[in-house]
Protein backbone atom coordinates (compact mmCIF):
# COMPACT_ATOMS: atom_id res chain seq x y z
CA UNK A 1 0.00 0.00 0.00
CA UNK A 2 3.17 2.52 -0.36
CA UNK A 3 2.35 3.95 -3.97
CA UNK A 4 -0.64 6.31 -3.78
CA UNK A 5 -4.04 5.39 -5.57
CA UNK A 6 -7.46 5.74 -4.96
CA UNK A 7 -10.16 3.07 -5.04
CA UNK A 8 -14.07 4.50 -5.63
CA UNK A 9 -17.62 3.64 -5.46
CA UNK A 10 -20.49 5.07 -7.29
CA UNK A 11 -24.11 4.11 -5.98
CA UNK A 12 -27.52 5.72 -7.08
CA UNK A 13 -30.61 5.32 -3.90
CA UNK A 14 -33.83 6.63 -4.75
CA UNK A 15 -36.38 8.08 -2.14
CA UNK A 16 -39.31 6.89 -0.36
CA UNK A 17 -42.71 7.98 0.64
CA UNK A 18 -44.28 6.27 3.14
CA UNK A 19 -47.64 5.06 2.55
CA UNK A 20 -47.98 4.09 6.15
CA UNK A 21 -45.94 6.28 8.26
CA UNK A 22 -43.38 6.27 10.58
CA UNK A 23 -43.38 8.86 13.30
CA UNK A 24 -41.62 8.22 16.41
CA UNK A 25 -39.03 6.56 18.14
CA UNK A 26 -38.75 3.93 20.82
CA UNK A 27 -34.98 4.59 20.80
CA UNK A 28 -33.40 7.58 19.56
CA UNK A 29 -29.80 6.95 19.28
CA UNK A 30 -30.52 3.35 17.67
CA UNK A 31 -33.20 4.93 15.61
CA UNK A 32 -36.05 2.48 16.55
CA UNK A 33 -39.66 3.52 15.56
CA UNK A 34 -42.78 3.21 17.30
CA UNK A 35 -44.10 1.19 14.60
CA UNK A 36 -43.88 -0.29 11.67
CA UNK A 37 -44.19 1.79 8.37
CA UNK A 38 -44.37 0.58 4.27
CA UNK A 39 -43.39 3.30 2.10
CA UNK A 40 -43.13 3.13 -2.21
CA UNK A 41 -39.63 3.63 -3.60
CA UNK A 42 -39.44 6.41 -6.44
CA UNK A 43 -37.96 6.14 -9.61
CA UNK A 44 -34.25 6.85 -9.46
CA UNK A 45 -34.64 8.84 -12.33
CA UNK A 46 -36.73 11.62 -10.92
CA UNK A 47 -35.58 11.42 -7.32
CA UNK A 48 -32.42 10.43 -5.93
CA UNK A 49 -29.44 10.78 -4.25
CA UNK A 50 -25.81 10.03 -5.99
CA UNK A 51 -23.14 9.21 -3.97
CA UNK A 52 -18.95 8.38 -4.63
CA UNK A 53 -16.93 7.02 -1.96
CA UNK A 54 -13.22 6.82 -1.98
CA UNK A 55 -10.61 5.15 0.08
CA UNK A 56 -6.97 6.15 -0.38
CA UNK A 57 -3.95 5.96 2.22
CA UNK A 58 -3.00 9.59 1.52
CA UNK A 59 -6.66 10.71 3.21
CA UNK A 60 -5.45 11.85 6.61
CA UNK A 61 -9.37 12.11 7.49
CA UNK A 62 -12.55 11.41 6.24
CA UNK A 63 -14.53 14.50 4.80
CA UNK A 64 -17.92 14.63 3.27
CA UNK A 65 -19.18 17.37 0.74
CA UNK A 66 -22.92 17.49 0.27
CA UNK A 67 -24.29 19.13 -2.88
CA UNK A 68 -20.79 20.53 -3.34
CA UNK A 69 -20.15 21.62 0.01
CA UNK A 70 -18.43 20.45 2.72
CA UNK A 71 -20.20 19.20 5.59
CA UNK A 72 -19.18 17.68 9.17
CA UNK A 73 -18.93 13.87 9.25
CA UNK A 74 -19.02 14.73 13.65
CA UNK A 75 -22.65 14.28 13.89
CA UNK A 76 -23.34 10.85 15.65
CA UNK A 77 -25.54 9.30 12.67
CA UNK A 78 -22.77 9.98 10.12
CA UNK A 79 -19.96 8.20 12.69
CA UNK A 80 -22.32 5.64 13.33
CA UNK A 81 -23.27 4.09 9.94
CA UNK A 82 -19.30 4.84 9.25
CA UNK A 83 -18.42 2.36 12.38
CA UNK A 84 -21.12 -0.25 11.64
CA UNK A 85 -19.85 -0.36 7.86
CA UNK A 86 -15.97 -0.39 8.88
CA UNK A 87 -16.62 -3.50 11.36
CA UNK A 88 -17.92 -5.81 8.84
CA UNK A 89 -15.40 -4.56 5.79
CA UNK A 90 -13.48 -7.46 4.09
CA UNK A 91 -10.09 -8.32 2.47
CA UNK A 92 -10.35 -6.55 -0.99
CA UNK A 93 -7.52 -7.58 -3.83
CA UNK A 94 -7.23 -5.81 -6.74
CA UNK A 95 -4.87 -7.54 -8.81
CA UNK A 96 -4.54 -5.16 -11.84
CA UNK A 97 -3.87 -2.23 -10.22
CA UNK A 98 -1.82 -4.07 -7.47
CA UNK A 99 -4.14 -2.65 -4.43
CA UNK A 100 -4.50 -5.14 -1.46
CA UNK A 101 -6.49 -3.60 1.57
CA UNK A 102 -6.67 -6.52 4.69
CA UNK A 103 -9.62 -6.13 6.75
CA UNK A 104 -7.50 -4.20 9.67
CA UNK A 105 -6.24 -1.80 6.88
CA UNK A 106 -10.01 -0.93 6.69
CA UNK A 107 -9.60 0.95 10.34
CA UNK A 108 -6.52 3.07 9.52
CA UNK A 109 -7.92 4.47 6.15
CA UNK A 110 -10.16 7.20 5.79
CA UNK A 111 -12.57 7.68 3.10
CA UNK A 112 -13.48 11.03 1.24
CA UNK A 113 -17.69 10.81 0.32
CA UNK A 114 -19.50 13.66 -1.89
CA UNK A 115 -23.36 12.95 -2.30
CA UNK A 116 -25.68 14.83 -4.52
CA UNK A 117 -29.22 15.06 -4.44
CA UNK A 118 -31.02 15.58 -7.78
CA UNK A 119 -34.22 17.19 -6.40
CA UNK A 120 -35.33 19.89 -3.64
CA UNK A 121 -33.40 18.73 -0.23
CA UNK A 122 -35.22 21.35 1.54
CA UNK A 123 -39.06 20.52 0.03
CA UNK A 124 -40.03 18.02 2.70
CA UNK A 125 -39.40 14.95 -0.14
CA UNK A 126 -37.45 12.96 2.28
CA UNK A 127 -33.79 13.58 1.16
CA UNK A 128 -32.12 12.01 4.35
CA UNK A 129 -34.24 8.79 3.51
CA UNK A 130 -31.92 8.65 0.13
CA UNK A 131 -28.76 10.08 1.46
CA UNK A 132 -28.00 7.33 4.10
CA UNK A 133 -29.26 4.87 1.94
CA UNK A 134 -27.25 5.58 -0.78
CA UNK A 135 -23.57 6.05 2.20
CA UNK A 136 -24.43 3.04 3.67
CA UNK A 137 -24.66 0.83 0.44
CA UNK A 138 -22.12 2.89 -1.39
CA UNK A 139 -19.36 2.57 2.07
CA UNK A 140 -20.26 -1.44 1.59
CA UNK A 141 -19.50 -1.85 -1.72
CA UNK A 142 -16.08 -0.28 -1.33
CA UNK A 143 -15.29 -1.89 1.69
CA UNK A 144 -16.76 -5.60 0.26
CA UNK A 145 -19.19 -5.95 3.40
CA UNK A 146 -21.03 -9.48 2.49
CA UNK A 147 -24.27 -8.07 4.27
CA UNK A 148 -27.75 -8.21 1.99
CA UNK A 149 -29.71 -5.05 1.76
CA UNK A 150 -31.76 -5.96 4.21
CA UNK A 151 -28.89 -6.40 6.88
CA UNK A 152 -27.64 -2.95 5.18
CA UNK A 153 -30.79 -1.49 6.19
CA UNK A 154 -30.53 -2.02 9.92
CA UNK A 155 -27.25 0.23 9.47
CA UNK A 156 -28.68 3.21 7.17
CA UNK A 157 -31.60 3.21 9.70
CA UNK A 158 -28.69 4.18 12.52
CA UNK A 159 -28.39 7.57 9.59
CA UNK A 160 -32.29 8.02 9.61
CA UNK A 161 -35.08 6.11 10.43
CA UNK A 162 -36.68 6.06 6.51
CA UNK A 163 -33.27 5.67 4.97
CA UNK A 164 -33.61 1.72 5.70
CA UNK A 165 -36.41 1.56 3.31
CA UNK A 166 -34.47 2.97 0.37
CA UNK A 167 -32.42 0.03 0.24
CA UNK A 168 -34.98 -1.78 -1.63
CA UNK A 169 -37.43 -1.27 -4.95
CA UNK A 170 -41.11 -1.40 -5.13
CA UNK A 171 -43.05 -1.19 -1.55
CA UNK A 172 -40.95 -1.79 1.49
CA UNK A 173 -42.08 -2.76 4.88
CA UNK A 174 -40.04 -1.55 8.11
CA UNK A 175 -40.60 -3.63 10.89
CA UNK A 176 -40.07 -2.19 14.05
CA UNK A 177 -38.49 -4.81 15.60
CA UNK A 178 -38.52 -5.91 19.15
CA UNK A 179 -35.07 -6.64 20.22
CA UNK A 180 -33.02 -4.01 22.49
CA UNK A 181 -30.30 -3.81 20.50
CA UNK A 182 -32.10 -2.86 17.20
CA UNK A 183 -30.74 -5.95 14.97
CA UNK A 184 -34.41 -6.89 13.70
CA UNK A 185 -35.59 -3.25 12.86
CA UNK A 186 -34.95 -3.56 9.48
CA UNK A 187 -36.40 -3.56 5.95
CA UNK A 188 -37.87 -6.08 3.72
CA UNK A 189 -39.39 -5.85 0.35
CA UNK A 190 -43.18 -6.51 -0.14
CA UNK A 191 -43.14 -6.83 -3.69
CA UNK A 192 -41.37 -5.65 -6.16
CA UNK A 193 -41.17 -2.17 -8.56
CA UNK A 194 -42.86 -4.52 -10.72
CA UNK A 195 -45.96 -5.87 -9.30
CA UNK A 196 -47.97 -2.64 -9.30
CA UNK A 197 -46.39 -1.02 -12.56
CA UNK A 198 -49.27 1.00 -13.61
CA UNK A 199 -49.50 3.21 -10.33
CA UNK A 200 -48.61 6.46 -11.16
CA UNK A 201 -46.94 9.25 -8.44
CA UNK A 202 -47.12 12.98 -9.22
CA UNK A 203 -45.17 15.36 -6.49
CA UNK A 204 -46.92 18.37 -6.08
CA UNK A 205 -44.26 21.07 -5.56
CA UNK A 206 -45.74 24.61 -3.67
CA UNK A 207 -42.73 26.72 -5.31
CA UNK A 208 -44.35 29.75 -2.62
CA UNK A 209 -43.52 27.89 0.22
CA UNK A 210 -40.14 26.99 -0.93
CA UNK A 211 -39.82 30.78 -1.70
CA UNK A 212 -40.82 31.77 1.95
CA UNK A 213 -38.93 28.62 3.30
CA UNK A 214 -35.87 29.77 2.22
CA UNK A 215 -36.31 33.27 3.27
CA UNK A 216 -36.94 32.65 6.43
CA UNK A 217 -33.83 30.33 6.26
CA UNK A 218 -31.74 33.44 5.17
CA UNK A 219 -33.54 35.56 7.87
CA UNK A 220 -32.01 33.14 10.64
CA UNK A 221 -29.03 32.87 8.46
CA UNK A 222 -28.82 29.03 8.03
CA UNK A 223 -27.03 28.17 5.41
CA UNK A 224 -28.96 28.31 2.39
CA UNK A 225 -26.23 27.74 -0.47
CA UNK A 226 -27.88 27.98 -3.70
CA UNK A 227 -31.86 28.64 -4.71
CA UNK A 228 -33.36 28.38 -8.21
CA UNK A 229 -37.09 28.00 -8.36
CA UNK A 230 -37.59 28.15 -11.64
CA UNK A 231 -34.79 25.70 -12.23
CA UNK A 232 -36.73 22.89 -10.02
CA UNK A 233 -34.02 23.00 -7.90
CA UNK A 234 -33.98 24.42 -4.21
CA UNK A 235 -30.78 23.34 -2.52
CA UNK A 236 -29.86 23.96 1.13
CA UNK A 237 -28.07 21.75 4.10
CA UNK A 238 -30.04 18.25 4.55
CA UNK A 239 -29.06 19.04 8.49
CA UNK A 240 -31.94 21.88 8.96
CA UNK A 241 -34.28 19.83 7.11
CA UNK A 242 -33.09 16.44 9.62
CA UNK A 243 -32.95 18.05 12.23
CA UNK A 244 -36.56 19.00 11.89
CA UNK A 245 -38.10 15.43 11.25
CA UNK A 246 -36.11 14.19 14.46
CA UNK A 247 -37.07 17.37 16.88
CA UNK A 248 -40.91 17.10 15.41
CA UNK A 249 -41.11 13.40 16.09
CA UNK A 250 -39.47 13.90 19.26
CA UNK A 251 -41.94 16.76 20.65
CA UNK A 252 -44.34 14.33 19.38
CA UNK A 253 -43.51 10.79 21.64
CA UNK A 254 -43.13 13.38 24.57
CA UNK A 255 -46.28 15.09 24.40
CA UNK A 256 -49.08 13.25 22.33
CA UNK A 257 -51.42 10.89 23.47
CA UNK A 258 -53.22 9.68 20.25
CA UNK A 259 -49.43 8.96 19.11
CA UNK A 260 -49.53 5.97 21.65
CA UNK A 261 -53.00 5.21 20.32
CA UNK A 262 -51.94 5.05 16.96
CA UNK A 263 -48.85 3.23 17.53
CA UNK A 264 -50.97 0.47 19.46
CA UNK A 265 -54.00 0.19 18.24
CA UNK A 266 -54.10 1.93 14.54
CA UNK A 267 -51.32 0.85 12.75
CA UNK A 268 -50.78 -2.59 13.68
CA UNK A 269 -53.73 -3.18 11.88
CA UNK A 270 -53.45 -0.73 8.93
CA UNK A 271 -49.96 -2.78 8.37
CA UNK A 272 -52.12 -5.68 7.65
CA UNK A 273 -54.39 -4.00 5.32
CA UNK A 274 -52.21 -2.17 3.42
CA UNK A 275 -49.93 -5.76 2.77
CA UNK A 276 -52.96 -6.90 1.20
CA UNK A 277 -53.92 -4.50 -0.40
CA UNK A 278 -50.87 -4.25 -2.62
CA UNK A 279 -50.46 -7.53 -3.21
CA UNK A 280 -53.83 -7.60 -4.25
CA UNK A 281 -53.69 -3.82 -6.11
CA UNK A 282 -56.22 -3.11 -4.81
CA UNK A 283 -56.74 0.36 -5.05
CA UNK A 284 -59.65 1.26 -3.54
CA UNK A 285 -58.14 -0.03 -0.37
CA UNK A 286 -54.53 1.23 -0.95
CA UNK A 287 -56.16 4.66 -1.20
CA UNK A 288 -58.45 4.79 1.82
CA UNK A 289 -55.33 3.66 3.77
CA UNK A 290 -52.37 5.82 2.66
CA UNK A 291 -55.12 8.93 2.87
CA UNK A 292 -56.16 7.80 6.29
CA UNK A 293 -52.14 7.46 7.69
CA UNK A 294 -51.30 10.17 5.98
CA UNK A 295 -53.97 12.48 7.92
CA UNK A 296 -53.34 10.75 11.03
CA UNK A 297 -49.89 11.41 11.06
CA UNK A 298 -50.58 15.48 10.74
CA UNK A 299 -53.78 14.69 13.51
CA UNK A 300 -50.74 13.64 15.71
CA UNK A 301 -48.43 16.38 15.09
CA UNK A 302 -51.50 18.49 16.02
CA UNK A 303 -51.79 16.93 18.79
CA UNK A 304 -48.26 17.61 20.01
CA UNK A 305 -47.61 20.62 22.13
CA UNK A 306 -46.67 22.97 20.76
CA UNK A 307 -48.51 21.82 17.98
CA UNK A 308 -46.66 20.98 14.23
CA UNK A 309 -48.50 22.41 11.41
CA UNK A 310 -46.41 21.04 8.18
CA UNK A 311 -49.28 21.32 5.62
CA UNK A 312 -50.55 24.53 3.87
CA UNK A 313 -53.69 25.87 2.95
CA UNK A 314 -52.45 24.60 -0.75
CA UNK A 315 -51.58 21.15 0.46
CA UNK A 316 -55.40 21.03 2.42
CA UNK A 317 -56.85 22.73 -0.84
CA UNK A 318 -55.49 19.52 -2.85
CA UNK A 319 -56.87 17.36 -0.08
CA UNK A 320 -60.10 18.40 -1.28
CA UNK A 321 -60.20 18.25 -4.23
CA UNK A 322 -59.00 14.36 -4.60
CA UNK A 323 -61.58 14.35 -1.93
CA UNK A 324 -64.40 15.25 -4.25
CA UNK A 325 -62.79 14.18 -7.32
CA UNK A 326 -62.64 10.93 -5.84
CA UNK A 327 -66.16 10.62 -4.20
CA UNK A 328 -67.78 12.01 -7.84
CA UNK A 329 -66.02 8.82 -8.86
CA UNK A 330 -67.23 6.39 -6.81
CA UNK A 331 -64.30 5.03 -6.45
CA UNK A 332 -60.92 6.46 -5.90
CA UNK A 333 -58.38 7.85 -8.68
CA UNK A 334 -56.45 8.72 -6.64
CA UNK A 335 -54.07 8.85 -2.91
CA UNK A 336 -52.38 12.10 -1.51
CA UNK A 337 -50.08 11.92 1.35
CA UNK A 338 -47.59 14.44 3.12
CA UNK A 339 -44.64 14.00 4.82
CA UNK A 340 -42.76 16.78 7.06
CA UNK A 341 -43.84 19.28 4.66
CA UNK A 342 -46.62 21.10 2.72
CA UNK A 343 -45.81 19.19 -0.44
CA UNK A 344 -48.67 16.87 -1.78
CA UNK A 345 -47.29 13.26 -2.97
CA UNK A 346 -50.40 11.79 -5.25
CA UNK A 347 -50.85 8.48 -6.33
CA UNK A 348 -52.87 7.77 -9.30
CA UNK A 349 -54.13 4.57 -9.75
CA UNK A 350 -53.15 4.56 -13.51
CA UNK A 351 -51.84 7.03 -16.67
CA UNK A 352 -55.41 8.30 -17.23
CA UNK A 353 -56.36 9.13 -13.89
CA UNK A 354 -52.96 10.48 -13.59
CA UNK A 355 -54.18 12.39 -16.74
CA UNK A 356 -56.93 13.72 -15.22
CA UNK A 357 -55.55 14.62 -11.85
CA UNK A 358 -52.61 16.76 -13.67
CA UNK A 359 -55.61 18.43 -15.62
CA UNK A 360 -57.01 19.03 -12.20
CA UNK A 361 -53.90 20.44 -10.43
CA UNK A 362 -53.77 22.77 -13.35
CA UNK A 363 -56.84 24.17 -13.73
CA UNK A 364 -57.09 24.95 -9.77
CA UNK A 365 -53.41 26.03 -9.54
CA UNK A 366 -52.80 27.65 -12.90
CA UNK A 367 -49.07 28.58 -13.95
CA UNK A 368 -47.75 32.16 -12.89
CA UNK A 369 -50.94 32.28 -10.16
CA UNK A 370 -49.61 33.03 -6.35
CA UNK A 371 -49.99 29.03 -6.26
CA UNK A 372 -48.49 27.55 -9.18
CA UNK A 373 -47.48 23.82 -8.60
CA UNK A 374 -44.37 22.51 -9.56
CA UNK A 375 -44.88 19.12 -10.90
CA UNK A 376 -42.55 15.93 -10.78
CA UNK A 377 -44.00 13.54 -12.80
CA UNK A 378 -42.75 10.03 -12.31
CA UNK A 379 -42.80 8.42 -15.10
CA UNK A 380 -43.17 8.72 -18.69
CA UNK A 381 -43.94 12.71 -19.01
CA UNK A 382 -46.18 12.42 -22.22
CA UNK A 383 -49.26 11.25 -19.46
CA UNK A 384 -51.55 14.35 -20.31
CA UNK A 385 -52.19 13.16 -24.01
CA UNK A 386 -53.65 10.24 -22.19
CA UNK A 387 -56.65 12.92 -20.26
CA UNK A 388 -59.37 11.19 -22.50
C1 LIG B 1 -42.78 12.03 7.88
O1 LIG B 1 -36.51 9.44 8.68
O2 LIG B 1 -36.43 11.96 8.36
O3 LIG B 1 -41.18 11.22 6.33
O4 LIG B 1 -35.23 9.08 11.68
O5 LIG B 1 -35.18 11.32 12.72
O6 LIG B 1 -34.01 10.94 10.55
P1 LIG B 1 -35.16 10.56 11.45
O7 LIG B 1 -36.49 10.98 10.69
P2 LIG B 1 -36.90 10.79 9.17
O8 LIG B 1 -38.48 10.88 9.32
C2 LIG B 1 -39.34 10.70 8.24
C3 LIG B 1 -40.72 10.92 8.69
C4 LIG B 1 -41.76 10.94 7.57
C5 LIG B 1 -42.53 9.63 7.53
C6 LIG B 1 -41.84 8.44 6.91
O9 LIG B 1 -40.99 8.60 6.01
O10 LIG B 1 -42.21 7.31 7.29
Amino acid sequence: MSEPWVKMVTAQTPTNIAVIKYWGKRDETLILPVNDSISITLDPAHLCTTTTVAVSPSFVQDRMWLNGKEISLSGGRYQNCLREIRARACDIEDKERGIKISKKDWEKLHVHIASYNNFPTAAGLASSAAGFACLVFALAKLMNAKEDNSELSAIARQGSGSACRSLFGGFVKWNMGKVEDGSDSLAIQVVDEKHWHDLVIIIAVDLQTIHSFAISWRNNSFFCDKLEIRGQRCIVSSREKETSSTTGMHETVETSLLLQHRAKEIVPKRIVQMEMSIKNRDFASFAHLTCADSNQFHAVCLDTCPPIFYMNDTSHRIISCVEKWNRSEGTPQVAYTFDAGPNAVLIAHNRKAAAQLLQKLLFYFPPNSDTQLNSYVLGDKSILKDAG
